[in-house]
Parts: C-alpha cells; sequence; structure tokens
C-alpha cells in the first residue's frame, strides 16, 4: 500500500482550511463583542485556528519513534483533525482531539469520514480513523482536570503523547496542568520509580520557556515538496521531567 502523504492530505483541504480559518475568527470576533453574554460564561479562544504545516506534522512524527498502535496522541486544540488524521495513518496510533470550537471538531470528523472513504477504497477497512480517534468540544482552559482525565483514561496499554500548536496565551495557562502530567517521580528514600502519566510532550512554533536543557529539541527540515507559503516552524520534544522526593521542590529536568 502507498504510504500515507501528509503533503497530499494538506493540498486536500486546502479550501475548507481557508474557509474553517475566516469562520473561526469571525466566531472569535462575535464571542468577543457579545455584550450580553458574562465574560465568565464565554469560552477563552485562545488561539487562533491556523493549520500545522505539512513539515511540522512530519517532524513531530519523527520526533515520536516510538509511536505506535497501543498509544495514544491527544491534540490540544486539534482545529481541523489533520495531526491526528496523519499521525493515526501512519503509526496506527489512538488519537484524541479537543478544541473550544464546535466548528473545528466538525471539520475534524467530516475530515475523519472522507479519509476513512477513500482508504476504505484503497484498502477495504471501512473505519480505520474512525475507530481509532474520538473528539471533544471543550474549552481546555475551563475545566482544570480535563486534560489529567483524557490521559488517565487514554493510558491502557501504552502510552500517552501530547501535541501542542497553540498560542502562548493558551500554553502559558495549561502549563501548570501539563507539567502535572509530566512529572516523573522517584523516592530516594523507597527506591521507588513512577512514570509520568505523560511520556512526551510535542510543541510546534511556541514552546514552555525552561523547558530547554536536556530536552530533545529539533528543527524541521525545509520540506522541498510543500508548497511556497510553507514556513519554517520549529518543533520541539520534551521528555517527562523528574522530580525527586527528597530533594528541594522546583523543576529538575531530565540529563
Ligand atoms: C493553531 S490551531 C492548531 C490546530 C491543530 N492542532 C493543528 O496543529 O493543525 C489552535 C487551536 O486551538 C483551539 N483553541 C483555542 N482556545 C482553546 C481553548 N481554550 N480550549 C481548547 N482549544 C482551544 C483553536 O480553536 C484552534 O483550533
Amino acid at each position: 500500500m502507498a504510504r500515507f502523504d501528509v503533503t497530499e492530505l494538506a493540498r486536500r483541504y486546502e479550501e475548507s482550511c481557508s474557509e474553517l480559518e475566516e469562520v473561526h475568527l469571525d466566531w472569535t470576533l462575535d464571542i468577543s463583542m457579545d455584550d450580553e453574554t458574562a465574560d465568565s460564561e464565554k469560552p477563552s479562544v485562545l488561539s487562533p485556528f491556523l493549520p500545522s504545516q505539512s513539515s511540522t506534522l512530519s517532524t513531530m512524527i519523527n520526533m515520536l519513534p516510538e509511536l505506535g498502535p497501543e498509544d495514544c496522541l491527544i491534540d490540544v486544540g486539534c482545529g481541523d483533525g489533520r495531526v491526528l488524521v496523519a499521525a493515526t495513518r501512519l503509526t496506527g496510533c489512538r488519537g484524541v482531539g479537543v478544541d473550544v470550537s464546535p466548528d473545528c471538531i466538525k471539520a475534524a470528523k467530516e475530515m475523519m469520514v472522507a479519509e476513512d472513504s477513500s482508504h476504505a477504497a484503497m484498502a477495504g477497512e471501512r473505519a480505520y480513523l474512525k475507530e481509532r480517534l474520538s473528539w471533544l468540544c471543550a474549552d481546555c482552559t475551563l475545566d482544570k482536570e480535563l486534560l489529567g482525565r483524557l490521559v488517565a483514561a487514554n493510558r491502557g496499554e501504552g502510552k500517552v503523547y501530547l501535541y501542542l500548536y497553540i498560542y502562548p496565551t493558551l500554553l502559558d495557562k495549561l502549563r501548570p496542568e501539563i507539567e502535572a502530567l509530566s512529572y516523573a517521580s522517584s523516592s530516594a528514600t523507597h527506591g521507588t520509580e513512577s512514570e509520568a502519566a505523560v511520556a512526551g510532550v510535542v510543541t510546534a512554533r511556541y514552546h514552555f520557556e525552561g523547558w530547554k536543557s536536556g530536552f530533545v529539541s529539533s528543527k524541521a527540515p525545509p520540506d522541498l515538496s510543500a508548497g511556497p507559503n510553507e514556513k519554517f516552524v520549529e518543533v520541539r520534544r520534551l521528555n517527562p521531567l523528574r522530580r525527586l522526593e527528597a530533594a528541594s521542590p522546583g523543576l529538575q529536568e531530565n540529563d
């Protein structure tokens, strides 16, 4: 079977993606100008919808060489779903996409169904993506335990990884939650080690300040096959942090 082509995927959804960018922007403006709803009741749309470029997607997948059918990738702010569609088709992993925008979730489900149909024509598997992907429309900033619950529900036999291509406004809000999920603790007293709930976090373009030394960091190679608008985006993989029970509090990064 032909290898799944991420650049082709982006091409197939170029038009619907531009439409979604506009719809998302209008929706965000409508929310901010809505004087009738209390601010506390409005969703916090802290990042616009912009799709990951195909070179970014390829780099992310290359950075997670261990990602396989037992594992789950959670795309926080999943947009039109392309990240999970590509990751699942390339690695067989499961995926959960969360986004505050109902239009994004609708687009993600449509992409999943359309890609399943074209895959079925080639490989006879009718619901390859549908059996592996799920989508949730939710404001990640509202429920501080949402990500923790999603991670716990998807750990199963495999590991859970997070993908974040979101603006710093949202990244900073989610940071405490993500750091808590990324701590592996080792007890000097008991000589025990407990694994972090999240086995790795990949960030694109915007990154966690201070999560630098000791983590794998890589630059996306220029994707020559991509269109002229593809710009260079830095992608980083951050491995779980290690916290020693007996040591002084604060972050201790991996060697
Ligand atoms: C830059 S896009 C990334 C889309 C997709 N992950 C990708 O890489 O192609 C960021 C997404 O974050 C979503 N977002 C913004 N605020 C959010 C919030 N409070 N909770 C969940 N998602 C949010 C937006 O709707 C948007 O789709």
